[in-house]
């Protein structure tokens, strides 16, 4: 548990099986995607997956899970929200950064992968604010989207030796499956 930026009497936590349904709740009020159980049950497998309670009540999470992908470990990021009367108060900053530190740990997991809806221009900044890389646009990413199209957002984890690494990462993790 760590307290995080001052201001709100915030704590962050890993958001394990008892905060799982807090989770979906969050998640059905911020995103227009209805995520599936299975999905959220990988995540919780993860310390990344982690929440910002406020009094109890969750405000904010980000939603991680490790993947193989041809060989190479990645941290990917589901979802990342934070309800709209507690932004812009370093919430989301906190979550991804602890996701990432906790990813940096593991020297294997070389970099972090996320996708976002092309429209979603407030949280392309943010990303790109935090060290994400635009990739390729997936054209029809998501099914139930308008736009449905998303693009690829990527960091590597590691600086130095790790960076050839992140590199080859990179080119090898490009493709995701669509939601
Ligand atoms: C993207 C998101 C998670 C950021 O969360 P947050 O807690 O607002 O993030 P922070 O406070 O750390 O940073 C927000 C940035 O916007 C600025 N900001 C100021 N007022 C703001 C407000 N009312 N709302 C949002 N951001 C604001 C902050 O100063 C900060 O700028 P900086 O990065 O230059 O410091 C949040 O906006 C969100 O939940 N969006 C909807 C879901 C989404 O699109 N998620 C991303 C795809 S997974």
């Amino acid at each position: 548990m760590s307290a995080g930026p001052p201001g709100l009497p915030l704590t962050y936590v890993p958001i394990g099986e008892q905060h799982l349904s807090k989770l979906k709740l969050l998640n059905s009020v911020i995103f227009p995607i209805n995520y599936q159980d299975k999905l959220y049950r990988q995540c919780i497998l993860f310390e990344h997956t982690q929440g910002a309670l406020c009094e109890g009540e969750l405000v904010g999470a980000i939603a991680c899970r490790l993947e193989q992908k041809e060989g190479c470990a990645r941290l990917y990021i589901v979802t990342l929200g934070v309800l709209a009367a507690f932004r812009g108060q370093g919430i989301g900053t906190h979550l991804l950064s602890c996701a990432l530190r906790l990813a940096r740990e593991d020297p294997a997991v070389a970099t972090a992968h996320l996708h976002v809806q092309t429209s979603n221009a407030a949280a392309i900044a943010f990303y790109e604010r935090h060290g994400f890389h635009r990739g390729a646009v997936l054209l029809k990413y998501y099914r139930k989207l308008e736009p449905p199209d998303a693009v690829e957002l990527s960091k590597a984890l590691h600086a130095g030796d790790g960076q050839e690494l992140a590199q080859r990462h990179l080119e090898c993790c490009s493709a995701a499956t669509g939601v």
